[in-house]
């Protein structure tokens, strides 16, 4: 099953956030449109502890330049384009990256792959 998420044109420059479901859990996504127009989503959660990006910070996601994402607890700091983390206690890690694809300018997410289920 997959759930339509916007359309490319309608990311915004600092992302899109969506809630999914994995498993039980209700996650929250961050939608965002690289340079070119390529698409990644990735959760919201840190690779050092977890818990999310802003939650020390909330809607705080990225540093003062728009160039990392960056975590509010510790100061991670991950790479846009594919969710390296740069610099801090989890150097070398990776958001983890959620399952899109884009149709017709349409960006979709492929809830199968997470196992997302519904009552
Ligand atoms: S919890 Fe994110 S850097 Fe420590």
């Amino acid at each position: 099953m997959r759930r339509r998420l916007a359309r490319v044109d309608e990311i915004p420059q600092k992302g899109l956030r969506f809630t999914c479901r994995e498993g039980p859990f209700d996650e929250e996504g961050i939608l965002l449109r690289l340079p070119g127009g390529t698409v990644r989503a990735y959760k919201n959660l840190c690779r050092h502890l977890p818990v999310r990006l802003d939650e020390r910070d909330p809607g705080t996601l990225w540093d003062p330049q728009g160039r990392h994402l960056v975590c509010a607890a510790h100061g991670a700091r991950y790479l846009p384009a594919d969710g390296l983390c740069v610099s801090g206690p989890c150097e070398g890690s990776h958001l983890r990256e959620l399952p899109v694809t884009v149709e017709d300018g349409i960006v979709w997410l492929d809830e199968g792959v997470l196992g997302a289920f519904f009552a």
